[in-house]
């Protein structure tokens, strides 16, 4: 059985991370989704939040589990007998910062990055925009599913 891992802060879960791990579903006979557990000063939700609004977005995909990580990926992989990381690629930025880190990985433990491209009418969508948007009233709606842009305007409500 292959299991592979998409690993990131999906706050919040995007289109573009759904689409990964979409694509990751069509490669994978199992795939983790795996929220890191640090939380930015600027974090919209908690990581049990990020979780379950992710679940919800995935639960036609039966394939994809979904949990909270803290420390190391590598040491995560380990543990669950993960062999890949899958990244989207968005932009050349993107590459030169997860190319570091998938080398690093694979030096300490030997687990391999696969990078997907992200689909071209998503390469401009990440969630530190949507949530710069949304803050400034502007409409994130084409970006997050229709349970996640609910969530985004009720904690910005209870936030004013
Ligand atoms: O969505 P993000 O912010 O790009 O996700 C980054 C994340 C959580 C995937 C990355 O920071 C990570 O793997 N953190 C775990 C700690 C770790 O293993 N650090 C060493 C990386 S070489």
């Amino acid at each position: 059985m292959s299991r592979a891992v998409c690993p990131g802060s999906f706050d919040p879960v995007t289109a573009g991370h759904l689409d990964v791990i979409g694509r990751a579903v069509d490669l994978y006979d199992d795939v983790v989704v795996a929220v890191g557990s640090n939380m930015s000063k600027n974090a919209l939700f908690t990581p049990p939040e990020r979780v379950e609004m992710i679940e919800e977005a995935c639960v036609e995909w039966p394939s994809v589990h979904v949990t909270v990580f803290s420390g190391l990926l590598v040491d995560f992989c380990r543990e669950r007998e993960i062999a890949v990381i899958v990244k989207g690629l968005r932009s050349g930025g993107d590459y030169d910062y997860e190319l570091a880190m998938a080398q690093m990985n694979r030096k300490l433990t030997g687990v391999d990055t696969a990078f997907l491209p992200t689909a071209p009418h998503l390469s401009y969508v990440s969630s530190s925009l949507v949530r710069e948007v949304a803050s400034l009233g502007g409409d994130v709606s084409p970006f997050v599913t229709a349970a996640v842009l609910e969530r985004i305007r009720q904690r910005l409500a209870d936030r004013r």
